[in-house]
């Protein structure tokens, strides 16, 4: 099954629903988890996006979330981000499904998007959970609240539950989208790394955009191998 075919299913298709993980935002700069120069090749998941290491040591917590924040404020969105805000422009019935943090797909102007796992930008109080928006730089780390309380990245952390409005969107758009593309993302993170099944038992046609084959591929009717940002713009043209 070639690009031809994708193109024709993505053309005709009134709902689509995409999920994409960090593959998608790698040819921006920003690093993804599992492949080689990955984050979590280079630390540890339980010492840094845990609510226990997070309780152990909030100021190391902090210092990587910063250095992220950091990076990505320098990144702008890529080829592939530009690609589904163009996508989220043209479909009557549309859902971008994003595990990634970094918000690219709302600075290319995408608007209908389900956050799975949070925002690197958003921060909510531990004492009182006042929540908010906070681009810029902190002064000092661990940040604190108007209450006096730490602030915490609003970010999901392992172990921890999805916000559930952005989940009920998520499943419902996969489970009632004609075509579910799926992009960047190696499989291995559940719930969100479900919703492919769960599109695909539901009759939508599944398109995989990744450099290399996943858990996912099998579930897909046309894997569609190369980086997001050329795919994508040629499955969008
Ligand atoms: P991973 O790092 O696990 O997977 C990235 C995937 O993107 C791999 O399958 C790569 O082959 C693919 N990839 C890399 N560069 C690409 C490119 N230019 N074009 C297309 N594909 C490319 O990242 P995720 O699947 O997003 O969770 O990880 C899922 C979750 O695990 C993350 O949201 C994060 C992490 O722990 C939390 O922090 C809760």
């Amino acid at each position: 099954m070639s690009i031809e075919q994708a193109k024709e299913w993505l053309a005709q298709a009134e709902s689509v629903a995409v999920l994409i993980g960090a593959g998608v935002s790698a040819e921006s700069g920003i690093p993804t988890f599992r492949d080689s120069g990955g984050l979590w090749r280079n630390f540890r998941p339980e010492d840094l996006a845990t609510p226990q290491a997070f309780h152990r040591d909030p100021t190391l917590v902090w210092e990587w979330y910063e250095w992220r924040r950091n990076l990505v404020r320098n990144c702008r969105p890529n080829p592939a981000h530009e690609a589904l805000a163009v996508l989220d422009a043209g479909k009557p019935r549309f859902l971008l499904i994003t595990q990634n943090v970094d918000r690219l797909e709302e600075r290319a102007g995408a608007k209908r998007i389900a956050r799975l796992h949070g925002s690197i930008w958003d921060v909510r109080c531990t004492a009182c959970s006042h929540s908010d928006i906070i681009y810029g730089p902190f002064e000092e780390l661990p940040p604190r609240c108007g209450c006096g309380g730490i602030l915490r990245p609003g970010v999901v952390w392992f172990g921890e539950a999805l916000p559930r409005q952005q989940w009920d969107a998520a499943y419902r758009a996969a489970t009632t989208a004609e075509l579910f593309l799926v992009a960047g993302t190696s499989a291995v993170v559940y719930p969100a790394a479900g919703l492919v099944a769960a599109a695909r038992d539901s009759g939508a046609r599944v398109i995989e955009v990744n450099l290399e084959a996943t858990g996912h591929t099998l579930a897909a009717h046309v894997a569609l191998r190369g980086p997001a940002g050329v795919i994508f713009r040629e499955l969008a043209a």
